[in-house]
Formats: structure tokens, C-alpha cells, sequence
């Protein structure tokens, strides 16, 4: 168990970090339940502005100082999808927990390595799969707990957006991000679908990426004009995974595609009734059934505003102090890594990949 203020350290402190982790740490600071120690970051301007910005005193350019700090607990992972696994292996190797941003890894062989660096350092690992702490997904994830889908046999999720490719950050460059809008945002929603569903043990993956936009320099850029001669991700992928229990679920996610409107939900289909879920908007919490002879729709209210990272953030830290296992924990983000190399290796050899 920690003590409070557990002392934190933040390695990158780029636009996550700025924009959705620090503010709730600064509230965390004001209530005395942490103390923001210090900030590492390759770019030493971001790391001094945002040191200043959030009163942090301590800045670094090499991680590896901040991690030797006796005075910092955990370790807040915010860099590149390549720069998750090294840090938050040393991290746990000098005693640190460690929260790490989405996804887990690269892959799942990196994944795999930072949950047996967790365990034996006998730390905590939480993956910033932030959806799961939206109100609609907590307020359908009682609907499923209190029985009201019955069996959950088929889920449909999609993360679509008809022109986002990114244009900062390394977000299309497959070395450094491990693939396009499948690893980027059809994780959260993979993530969150999983979830609902109560974690069905996945054992096959079959399917297909693109990239018919993100290489030419013709398509409109709605997120700024990204380097289409850097473009090595897909731009669009589909994936059927099956699971032992006899469920499946269908996965669509895209940067770029030549569809009405940008997509973002998950639809759980349960013998007893159905449910719809926009993480985004809590008007878009659904629960469709048949009831005493009639098709019965129901739409909710009163549902409070979304603050996920503020609950995400608050229930990790609750964790530490608590000594409670955390919310998303490591081996359930190796275990979407697990899906998503399954997805992106049976996309190339055009067969179905098991698990
Ligand atoms: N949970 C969410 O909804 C969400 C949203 C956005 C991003 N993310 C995740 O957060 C991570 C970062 O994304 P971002 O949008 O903040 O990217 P970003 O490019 O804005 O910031 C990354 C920062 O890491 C720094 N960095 C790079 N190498 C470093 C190193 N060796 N040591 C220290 N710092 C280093 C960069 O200088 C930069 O400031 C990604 O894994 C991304 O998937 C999650």
C-alpha cells in the first residue's frame, strides 16, 4: 500500500499528458492525495512549459533520472507507442507502479514483457483505456451485471472516422505506433467491448486492413495535412474474433473512408435484450428488448456529464492507496494486443489466426 502524497513522475508530456492527465493530478495535488514530482520529456521546451504550466519542479530530458528518484511511487507512461514498453520496465525494475497510455505496447510480445516486469516487481500496471470509466459505459456495464442482456452472444464496435488521419505525433508510422486507426482508436472501443462482455477467453481473428487514402496527397486532411510519404499504417481494417464461449464480436475502424459520417459505439446483442453505447454521448445509451408482447426501447436521463479521465485517473490512484487491483489491468491490455497482432497477421497471410 502507498502512503499519501504518492509521489508521481511523468514521462512525455505531450498532448495527453497536457490536456487530460495533468489538470486531474494538479486537483489530485490540491486535495493531498499526490504530489506531482517531475517531468521527463525528449523535448526539453514541452518539458520546461509544461513543468511551468503545472508547477512541477523537477525536469528531465532522460527518463532514466526520473525513474532513479526515491521520491516518486509511480510512474505515469505518456510517450509513443515504442517508447511504452522500456520505461515501464525500468520503472517497475526500481520499484515504481506504473500507469502506461493506450495501447499496452507495439505488440503483444512487448505487452507479455511488461506484465512479467509488473508481476515480479510485484507492482501495479494500469492501461489508460479511459472509455470504460465514460458514464454510459459504467451505466451499461450495470444493465449487463444486473442480467438484463442475458446471454451476450455477438457484439458489433466501431471506431470510424470518414477523414481523420492524424497529423502530429508518429500516429502514422507503423514502427513507431504499431499500426493506423486499429491500434490508435478501435482499441478503445475493442477495449471497452470486451469488457461489457465480461473478458471472453478469444480464440481466433481473421482480418483485413487498407490503406487506400493515408499514401496520396489528394485527400482532405479534416486534422491538419499529416506526411503522406511517412504513411506505412492502414487507414481502414475489419476483424471478426471468435470466442470460446461460443460469442463473437465484429470490429470496424478507420482514418479515412468513403462513408456519410464519422462512427463511434459499440452494440452489445444479448438474448434478452440489446444494448447501444456512444462512449462519447451519454444520449446515446440504448437498451433495446421485447417486453409483455411488444418491441421496447429505452432511452436514459439523469446520467451525469462524462469526466473519464478524471474517474480513470482517481480510481488508479484509489488502487495504489487502497492496494486494490486496478481498473484495466495490464493483462487485459496484453490481451487486446493479443487481438490486434492476430488481426494485422491474418490481414497479411489472408487466413484466420488462432490464438
Ligand atoms: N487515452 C486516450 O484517449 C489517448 C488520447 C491520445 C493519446 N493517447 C496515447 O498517449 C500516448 C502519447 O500520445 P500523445 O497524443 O500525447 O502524443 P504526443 O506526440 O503529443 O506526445 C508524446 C510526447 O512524448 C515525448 N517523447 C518522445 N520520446 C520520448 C522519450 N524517449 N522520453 C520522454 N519523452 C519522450 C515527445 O517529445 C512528446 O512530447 C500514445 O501512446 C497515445 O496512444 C491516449
Amino acid at each position: 500500500m502507498s502512503t499519501r502524497p504518492i509521489g508521481i513522475g511523468f514521462i512525455g508530456s505531450g498532448g495527453i499528458a497536457q490536456n487530460h492527465h495533468l489538470p486531474v493530478y494538479q486537483k489530485l495535488r490540491d486535495e493531498g492525495l499526490v504530489e506531482i514530482v517531475a517531468i521527463a520529456d525528449v523535448n526539453e521546451a514541452v518539458a520546461t512549459a509544461t513543468a511551468e504550466r503545472f508547477r512541477v519542479l523537477h525536469v528531465y530530458t532522460d527518463y532514466r533520472e526520473l525513474i532513479a528518484r526515491p521520491d516518486i511511487d509511480a510512474v505515469v507512461v505518456c510517450t509513443p507507442n515504442f517508447l511504452h514498453k522500456q520505461p515501464a520496465i525500468e520503472a517497475f525494475q526500481a520499484g515504481k507502479h506504473v500507469f502506461v497510455e493506450k495501447p499496452i505496447a507495439l505488440n503483444a510480445i512487448e505487452g507479455a514483457a511488461m506484465v512479467e516486469a509488473a508481476r515480479v516487481a510485484g507492482k501495479k500496471l494500469q492501461v489508460g483505456y479511459c472509455m470504460r470509466f465514460s458514464t454510459g459505459a459504467q451505466a451499461v456495464k450495470r444493465l449487463v451485471d444486473d442480467g438484463r442482456l442475458g446471454e451476450i452472444y455477438h457484439a458489433r464496435c466501431h471506431a470510424l472516422r470518414r477523414r481523420g488521419i492524424p497529423a502530429h505525433g508518429v500516429f502514422t508510422q507503423k514502427d513507431k505506433q504499431g499500426g493506423g486507426p486499429l491500434i490508435d482508436i478501435g482499441v478503445h472501443i475493442l477495449d471497452l467491448t470486451l469488457w461489457l462482455m465480461g473478458h471472453p477467453k478469444p480464440v481466433s481473428v481473421s482480418g483485413q486492413t487498407f490503406a487506400k487514402f493515408g499514401k496520396r496527397s489528394d485527400v482532405l486532411g479534416l486534422l491538419g495535412q499529416w506526411d503522406p510519404s511517412k504513411f506505412t499504417v492502414e487507414d481502414y481494417a475489419v476483424g471478426l474474433i471468435r470466442f470460446e464461449s461460443g460469442a463473437s464480436l465484429v470490429l470496424e475502424s478507420s482514418f479515412a473512408a468513403n462513408i456519410e459520417k464519422d462512427e463511434f459505439y459499440t452494440q452489445l446483442m444479448g438474448v434478452d435484450g440489446g444494448a447501444y453505447l456512444n462512449p462519447r454521448d451519454i444520449a446515446e445509451t440504448k437498451l433495446f428488448r421485447e417486453e409483455s408482447g411488444m418491441l421496447t426501447d429505452t432511452t436514459t436521463f439523469g446520467l451525469k456529464p462524462n469526466v473519464w479521465h478524471d474517474a480513470e485517473i482517481r480510481s488508479f490512484i484509489d488502487a495504489l492507496l487502497s492496494d486494490k487491483p486496478v481498473v484495466a489491468p495490464g493483462e487485459e491490455g496484453l490481451v487486446v494486443a493479443q487481438i490486434l497482432d492476430a488481426l494485422y497477421e491474418s490481414s497479411e497471410t489472408g487466413k484466420e489466426v488462432y490464438l
